[in-house]
């Protein structure tokens, strides 16, 4: 199974609570014989997509714009599965990620059909690629907060643009580099890799092993408490700085 894996947090490298999610779900998926390829969003030049609809009309399939999407493009049509890997900022991706997706209208026909009663567009191809895996994870703790998340890949899934194959969903995620939930941060980054072996090896991700990953860290009293915290230690930290460099 060839996998491409799209990388969205603006955040670089380990200190990214999406990276680490992501990182142990491709080495599950490399265990059991995938090939990777990872596209970290930060280290591509992607224009935003100015609306031009050359790619519907003047080059069917071909973007107007001169970067390096063309070069993720090649890498998404030669995929079975993307992974689509992003926090949540305000309820939805990030604009990096959503950066990207705009990019990827030159799949789409301009052309209107009815779908289940709606108008979508056809795609203009049949990509291997349609099927997706979604990382997300988010600061907040209640599994809620992924709705909207949820209810627009749906809608994007029901309109004919994509297969949704698992979604994995990680709330409360700043906490798990906090001291106290480093065992539990290590069962759900082996939970994650396990995912991975799972959807590449039986093409379905077991419901103990989402539970596992999605589980409760503490309760919503405890998390304002720490929460709270943490934070007024880190304002009270920098007022400190502050003043020593006066
Ligand atoms: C601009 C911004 C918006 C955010 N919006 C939300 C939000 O709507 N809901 C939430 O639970 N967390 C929100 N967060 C918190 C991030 O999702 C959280 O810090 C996450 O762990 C970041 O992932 P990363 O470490 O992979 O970059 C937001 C953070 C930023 C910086």
């Amino acid at each position: 199974m060839k996998i491409a894996a799209v990388y969205g947090s603006p955040r670089r490298g380990k200190i990214s609570k999406t990276y680490w999610l992501l990182d142990a779900f491709l080495a599950g998926c490399r265990d059991e014989g995938a090939k990777i390829q990872l596209i970290n969003l930060n280290e591509y030049d992607i224009k935003f997509c100015t609306g031009c609809y050359t790619c519907w009309t003047k080059t069917p399939g071909k973007c107007a714009l001169k970067d390096d999407m063309p070069k993720i493009i090649e890498i998404l049509k030669e995929a079975d599965l993307e992974v689509w890997a992003f926090p949540m900022y305000f309820f939805g991706p990030t604009a990096l990620f959503k950066n990207f997706l705009d990019r990827t209208m030159i799949f789409a026909e301009p052309f209107f059909e009815i779908k289940d009663g709606i108008c979508t567009h056809p795609m203009r191809y049949e990509e291997k690629s349609k099927d997706k895996i979604i990382i997300s994870v988010c600061g907040f703790p209640e599994m809620d907060h992924f709705k909207p998340i949820h209810e627009w890949l749906k809608f994007m899934e029901g309109r004919g643009l994509l297969n949704i194959k698992a979604e994995i969903y990680r709330p409360a995620a700043e906490f798990l580099v906090a001291p106290p939930f480093k065992a539990k941060k290590e069962e759900i980054l082996e939970a994650t890799r396990r995912a991975g072996q799972e959807y590449v090896r039986d093409g379905i991700i077991k419901e103990e092993t989402m539970r596992i990953i999605t589980q409760d860290l503490m309760d919503q009293e405890a998390f304002i408490r720490e929460g709270n915290k943490y934070w007024q230690w880190e304002i009270d930290r920098w007022e400190a700085k502050r003043k020593e460099n006066l």
